[in-house]
Parts: C-alpha cells; structure tokens; sequence
C-alpha cells in the first residue's frame, strides 16, 4: 500500500517579527546588505572625473567615484583623520580631489592621503595607509556592484547565477544588451514597508488580477495569478492586440535589435537577490534596486533604460514609463498596507502562502537561513 504525500495548499509565511524587529535587521544589514554584492550605482551616473554618489548598504555609507584615468573606486565615505563623512550629499562632483570638511586631509580619485595641513611635518605618514578604504567593485549590466566582505561572495554564482537560474542561461540576458542602454527615466520611491515585502509582492502574482487592471491587460496570463518568475525560462506573453508595453497596450519605443523571436511581445522578470530586480521586455529594461534604510523603511530607485537612439531623439517614452511606474505605486501602497500588521499580535506566527506562492517559500528558508537565530518567537 502507497501513501500519497501531497504538499498542503497553505504553507507558512516568516513570523511578522521578522519584518520589524530591530535585531533582525541589524542582522541583515550584518550578514546580508554587507556581505552579499550589492547593486549601488548605474556606471554612467558617473559622467566625468570626479564625478561621485554615495549609497547606504547595510550600516555603511559607500562613496563611488570616476577617476581621471575613467576607471571608477569605491570607498568608504569616511576620513582617515577622525572618521567625518567624507561627502555628506547623495551626489556631486569634485573639481581635484576630495577634501575633508573637518580638518581638510585631502585624497585624490585613487584614494590615496595627498595632502593635510602640516602633513610635511609629519614625515612618517604613509599615504597609502592612511588613504580611503577600498571596497570591492563589479561593473555588470551597465551597474557598479559592491562588495563590503572582506572575500567576496563569488560575484558569478550569486548574480549571474540568479539570472541564469531564472531565465534558464545566463546568455539569456545578453542580447538585451542592459549596459549599453540609456537611462530615459528614474523615479525614487520611498517606500514605508520591509524589503522582504516588496521582494515577496514582486515574486508572485496572486495579487495581481486585483490590483494591476492594466499590468493584466498588457500580460492577461497575469490574471490567473501565476507569476513570471513561477517557470524556469517563461516570459509572459502580450495580449493579442497589445501593441506594446505601455499603459494603454499602445506601441511601445524601437525595439532592442538582439532580443530573439522567442523573447520578442514578452515580458521577464528577474530578482537578483538581496535588493535588486530586472524586468525585459522587447522596447525597454526596467531595473529596480532597493536600499533598505530601517526594518519599516526601503528607499527604491527604478531606471528605465532604452536605446540611446531613443533617448537622444527625445521621443516620448511617457506611455511606457506610465504602466511600470503604476505597476510599482501599486505594489508598494500593498507593502505599505501589510507593514502595519506585521507587529500586530495576531501575525504573531505569520500568515500562509497559496500554492502560487509557494515558491516564495524558498525565499523564506534563505533569510531563516541567514538570520533565523535572531527572529524572536511569539
Ligand atoms: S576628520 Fe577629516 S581631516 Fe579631520
Ligand atoms: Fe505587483
């Protein structure tokens, strides 16, 4: 006699703790945002020498520049002198150097200690040693990545990896050719809710017949709540008298040349884990990174890149920019919307994931993996 197993239709979700605890967070920040790489800046915001952003990963702020030879380094935003913030704005450019506020110890692009008051007095010194520190850096996708592990995570199995385990290849991605578009619209989001929620939200498509009438238009197989990410490979299709996507299914921007017949009236969506997601369809790349700021808190920095023919003739990607951008405001007033409950005593346990969402329940496992050790039971 054979007993059948058969997986249950509702499986648990994490306990609500693990959305707003401050221990768990702190454990992220530690043990995932500093240790993982992490999608910081799009390579061409930095236009010029000098050029430089600074981003928050984890308990960090980076500081990302352009050095005059055009490579570009990353540091951590803080003096070697007393530990001022080096560079206090989201962004800027420095005419020579960087140049401490406090007590003016001055660095050149490559981060080596170039000038202080009194520093010939001071003989000693070593300038290499006491330059800004380096963190590990990637450029993938037109992005700079960075590391704060001291050994990096193997940057070809943890983002690659998660491409290839999507799309079926890592090849898959290439004839979209990311890097080489141009940024025809960004929009920042300052979202009241947990990362994991907005990872979670965009991970499945349970939600979407309800609260993306015209996502659903566009990609009506989204009606039936199975989301793209369900399938190894699987791109959903465009409606049938969809012209392009677009808010209204009407023609969209020039098409990227190399994406195949096959990729061609589909959309993909791709989440690089821990704050990052890609979205292809045929005429434009949509590409979301999150910086989580406090466990009720995740600021997200969404680019839509096309061609740059299509950027450089300023034609009107409005209609394009609309449907995602409606799509985003959507979702994240959803993750607003659960935040709250998230510390009610009544989510204590957690709630339960459907069989369309089943797969998020790996998700799950990852982050218990991560920091289950902090979360504290009900
Ligand atoms: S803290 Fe930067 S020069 Fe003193
Ligand atoms: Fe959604």
């Amino acid at each position: 006699m054979t007993t059948e197993v058969t997986t249950p239709s509702l499986i648990p979700t994490l306990p609500g703790s693990t959305y707003v605890d401050e221990a768990v967070f702190r454990a992220e920040q530690e043990r995932i945002f500093e240790q993982m790489w992490f999608c910081a800046i799009r390579s061409a915001d930095l236009d010029k020498a000098g050029a430089w952003r600074t981003v928050q990963i984890g308990r960090e702020s980076v500081l990302i520049s352009r050095t005059r030879k055009g490579g570009i380094r990353a540091f951590y935003n803080i003096c070697r002198h007393r530990g001022v913030k080096l560079c206090m704005e989201e962004q800027g450019e420095a005419a020579r150097n960087f140049q401490c506020p406090y007590h003016a110890w001055t660095y050149d692009f490559e981060g080596k200690l170039i000038a202080a008051p009194n520093l010939t007095k001071m003989p000693d010194i070593d300038r290499d040693e006491y330059g800004l520190v380096k963190v590990h850096i990637r450029e993938y996708l037109g992005y700079v990545w960075v590391c704060l592990a001291d050994e990096p995570p193997s940057f070809e199995e943890e983002v690659m990896g998660a491409i290839e385990e999507r799309l079926g290849s890592v090849h898959a991605i290439d004839g979209y050719d990311v890097a080489n578009l141009s940024l025809g619209r960004r929009i920042k989001y300052d979202v009241k809710a947990n990362w994991k929620l907005i990872i979670e939200n965009f991970m499945e498509c349970y939600h979407c017949a309800t609260i993306h009438p015209e996502l659903t238009e566009v990609l009506p197989e989204f009606a039936d709540g199975l989301a793209a990410q369900y399938f190894v490979g699987h791109g959903a299709e465009f409606g049938d008298d969809v012209k392009g996507f677009t808010i209204d299914g009407s023609e969209g921007l020039d098409l990227i040349p190399g994406v195949g017949e096959d990729q061609d009236r589909r959309y993909y969506a791709i989440t690089i884990k821990p704050t990052v997601f890609v979205n292809l369809v045929p005429d434009h790349v949509i590409i979301h990174r999150m910086f989580p700021m406090a466990a009720d808190r995740t600021i997200v920095e969404c680019d839509w890149l096309y061609l740059p023919s299509v950027v450089e003739s300023g034609k009107d990607v409005s209609a394009s920019v609309e449907l995602f951008h409606r799509v985003n405001q959507q979702d994240f007033d959803a993750c607003e919307r659960c935040q709250p409950a998230m510390g009610s005593k009544i989510y204590a346990k957690g709630g339960v994931l459907v069989p369309s969402e089943h797969h998020i329940g790996a998700f799950h496992d990852w982050i218990q993996e991560k920091v289950g050790d902090v979360v504290p039971t009900s």
